[in-house]
């Protein structure tokens, strides 16, 4: 068996790249039986950046359903919010000491962040790795699929787990992190050099889930593409025509070659309607079981207090057994 874990905040609104960047493939590591998935929102990762408390409580009910709603399966799967299990914080505070602050100056995430948010440049910024290493290795995960800019986390963590080692023996599973292949960065519509990104001020440049069948309409025809008319994949040269090419073959589960070919001779206009049509019928179920799932929320708070528990379980051992070694007074 295989653990994998990955987790995805729950800010703003989920957008098409969120989908099929992360949870889509969370979806598909869902159903190899040779898996255990553990899946959270990383809630206590958003207060990093200053949050409305209002719309921080709705964006956080609102991203566990939409995990539901796109196939996550709470029985099968552990599906929870980070903040339900203490561990993770207790973790990250005995991870800290094995961490150096030097690691966390050069952290690309921390110092985009430090200068996209100069006014709040808070501890929690700078330790968000290390609470990111304790997410993972309490579950003694194998795999971490993320999008490439997770990488560098993903190596911190495996460095301050084979430091733990080295110090106390077999404390910690070393994880791997694992790219999607297809569709692993979805770049904005707007400005396709850049990754699609639910914070960016236009909002014609993503796609939320949730969004109308019209507002996606709407957002494809405006894509912005290039001055050529030939529909072929060229991240490098073309990449406002490549990423419709993307989503189309996620949406239509076709391989992007078999699409050039079918869009041959075909206008830009074509693909962009054919793209957003697609994306529309994908996203169609799971807005479906959304409308349903959210009015109930009851079952919702049911749901995540049951995968929280189970979550603590295995957090519990890991969390006690690296405590014992480093020599903690156990009762
Ligand atoms: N930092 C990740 C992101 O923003 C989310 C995250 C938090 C995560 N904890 C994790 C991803 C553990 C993988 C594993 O995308």
């Amino acid at each position: 068996m295989k653990t994998i874990y990955s987790a995805i905040q729950p800010s703003g609104v989920m957008t098409l790249g969120n989908y099929i960047g992360a949870v889509d493939n969370w979806h598909q590591m869902q159903a190899d039986p040779n898996n255990k998935c553990i899946f959270a929102l990383a809630d206590l990762h958003t207060i990093t950046v200053r949050q409305d408390p209002a719309k921080f409580h709705e964006n956080a009910m609102s991203f566990y359903a939409l995990l539901l709603a796109l196939g996550l399966d709470p029985k099968k799967s552990i599906v929870y919010f980070q903040s339900h299990v203490q561990q993770h914080a207790y973790l990250a505070w005995l991870l800290n000491c094995y961490t150096m602050v030097g690691e966390m100056n050069r952290m690309t995430q921390f110092k985009d962040k430090s200068q996209k948010h100069s006014d709040n440049i808070n501890m929690g910024l700078m330790d968000y790795p290390v609470l990111m290493a304790a997410d993972i290795l309490l579950y003694n995960a194998h795999e971490v699929p993320v999008g490439v800019d997770q990488l560098q986390h993903i190596e911190i963590a495996r460095d301050i787990a084979e430091r733990v080692n080295g110090i106390y023996g077999d404390i910690f599973t070393v994880p791997k992190g694992v790219l999607k292949k297809v569709g692993a960065k979805i770049m904005s519509l707007q400005d396709p050099l850049a990754k699609m990104s639910k914070s960016d001020p236009n909002p014609k440049s993503f796609i939320s889930v949730l969004d109308d069948d019209a507002v996606i309409m709407k957002k494809f025809k405006s894509a912005v593409t290039d001055s050529e008319t030939e529909i072929r994949f060229d991240p490098e040269n073309k990449p406002g025509v490549s990423n419709l090419l993307t989503i189309l073959s996620v949406a239509t589960k076709k391989s992007v070659d078999d699409l050039v070919k079918e869009f041959d001779g075909l206008m830009y206009g074509h693909l962009k309607v054919r793209t957003g049509e697609a994306v529309c019928e994908m996203l169609k179920p799971m807005k479906q079981e959304y409308n349903h799932l959210i009015k109930d929320e009851a079952y919702l708070l049911e749901c995540a207090r049951e995968n929280a528990a189970r979550a603590e379980a295995i957090a519990q051992e890991t969390l006690d057994r690296f405590k014992k070694a480093i020599g903690y007074v156990m009762i």
